[in-house]
């Protein structure tokens, strides 16, 4: 069986009924997918609800078999508790991309058709493939994009590569999707050029990130000009001035010799969502993807659904509220893990921000944090408080994956030992286990890891 052929399997199933409950992540790819499903379903004439949720866990699962659905949808998730879904009976289809544990007969995966669910398809990606053979969907090509972004699956190459460029090529037959080369600051459709770089976080500017004045001073000095009092967008300058601003990053980012500092990380392949107004945080699919998560994150997955649905005005304005707030707080999650450093072991690093970093986006700062934690060659770990134990954040990167770590499995089977439960990537992973076990999980994870790389 190929995907195309396991996505149609599900199709099929899903039609033969009347309702559905979707189930989906709180991030940009889970708001996403729910929202191509929910889209789909409502165009086949089939009633669903939409639930989010942190992770699935045997209670969770145990709550939802209660409700008694007729059909169940998991998207985002559900890979990781198949044994789970099917002893519980739940008539349930699975779309989803994390590493795989356990069977189940309706389970559209990438991982099962050797696929890489971490670079080549989405959580939305998925969603979309069963979307398509519901029938003609392809317009939301352009959501299945934003997922796939949020959860940087360009980010390996520079640009969207495997199933992720097949949709994305779809988007541009139906004009909803266009694709170029082009700094991937934050904020290129919304804010003024100097806050691209005092907040460019995803990649370290040295002397810049951070600082308002040293930003003005360094565009000020290479000549881009002030209209009037006010800063132009990166949409506004003309390409003669976005020239000079990439060749001068490039040369002060080179001439610092800080590790954090990648021109790949710099220059890229960005994504323009065509039916959506410009100028607007929606327009971009990185811009969207963080609007997303500055909803979902923080309880407010019913926001960023509705934006994800169409709306422009109330719920819109709401989430970019929300998108402040979130900004300012990765800013103190960073400015923590600087405060605080980071604790080696033999083969991983990690910090515990206790209470001070939400566990819901514990996982974007430990990423984050990779533009300045020197130690690129151990893969970062990050506790956080939570209800009832703690959450668990790492994040990897390529050359680790090159030596054969897999962050996914390592977590998972650490997770396990302490009683806890956890999956995901090998590039990212998370878990949740018992708060006086962390210690017992570093150690386990340690050694797994060392026996991975070695
Ligand atoms: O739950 P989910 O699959 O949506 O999350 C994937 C996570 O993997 C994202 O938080 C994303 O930031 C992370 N990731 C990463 N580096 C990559 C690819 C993914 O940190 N190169
Ligand atoms: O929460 P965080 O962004 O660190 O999650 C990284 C990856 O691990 C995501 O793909 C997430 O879905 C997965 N994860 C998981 N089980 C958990 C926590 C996270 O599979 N308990
Ligand atoms: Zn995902």
């Amino acid at each position: 069986m190929t995907l195309a052929k396991r996505a149609g399997k599900c199709a099929e199933h899903i039609k033969k009924h009347h309702s559905a409950l979707i189930v989906s992540h709180i991030d940009a790819d889970g708001l996403t997918s729910a929202a191509i499903m929910g889209k789909a379903l409502e165009r086949a004439g089939i009633d669903y609800r939409i639930r989010f949720v942190k992770q699935l866990d045997m209670p969770l699962l145990t709550e939802i078999a209660d409700e008694n659905p007729e059909l169940i949808v998991f998207t985002d998730l559900g890979s990781g508790m198949l044994d789970a879904i099917s002893s519980l009976k739940l008539n349930a289809v699975v779309s989803d991309h994390h590493q795989p544990q356990g069977v189940h007969e309706y389970h559209l995966n990438p991982h099962l058709f050797g696929i890489n669910g971490a670079i080549e398809l989405s959580g939305s990606g998925a969603a979309f493939l069963i979307a398509q053979e519901l029938g003609g969907n392809g317009d939301l090509a352009a959501l299945a994009i934003v997922g796939a972004v949020g959860d940087l699956q360009h980010a390996k190459h520079g640009q969207l590569v495997g199933m992720n460029r097949s949709i994305l090529e779809e988007g541009a037959r139906n004009n909803v999707l266009g694709y170029e080369k082009d700094l991937m600051l934050f904020g290129r459709q919304t804010r003024p050029i100097f806050k691209l770089l005092q907040y460019s976080t995803d990649v370290y500017l040295p002397g810049l990130t951070g600082s308002e004045d040293a930003s003005i001073e360094f565009l000020k000095k290479i000549g881009i000009r002030q209209h009037g009092e006010k800063w132009r967008r990166w949409i506004d300058l003309e390409p003669p001035e976005k020239q000079k601003i990439v060749s001068a990053l490039i040369q002060s980012g080179l001439s610092s010799g800080l590790p954090g500092f990648k021109v790949e990380r710099l220059i890229g392949e960005v994504y323009t969502l065509l039916c959506e107004r410009e100028g607007t945080e929606v327009r971009d699919a990185s811009e969207y993807a963080t609007l997303l998560n500055s909803t979902a994150r923080y309880d407010h997955a019913d926001i960023g659904l509705a934006v994800c649905m169409g709306d422009r005005e109330k719920c819109f304005d709401k989430a970019c509220a929300l998108l402040n707030e979130h900004r300012k707080n990765l800013v103190e999650g960073l400015n923590f893990v600087k405060e605080h450093g980071v604790t080696r072991m033999e083969n991983l690093q990690y910090f515990d921000s206790g209470n001070k970093i939400r566990e819901t986006i514990v996982g974007i700062v430990a990423g984050m944090s990779s533009s300045f934690v020197n130690n690129r060659e151990l893969p970062i770990i990050a506790f956080a408080d939570s209800d009832g134990g703690v959450k668990v954040s790492s994040r990897g990167n390529q050359d680790l994956i090159r030596k054969g770590l897999n962050l996914g499995e390592a977590i998972s089977e650490a997770a396990k030992a302490v009683g806890g439960t956890g999956g995901g990537h090998d590039i990212a992973a998370g878990a949740f286990i018992p708060g006086e076990s962390k210690s017992e999980f570093l150690k386990i994870l340690d050694r797994k890891i060392g026996s991975q790389i070695r």
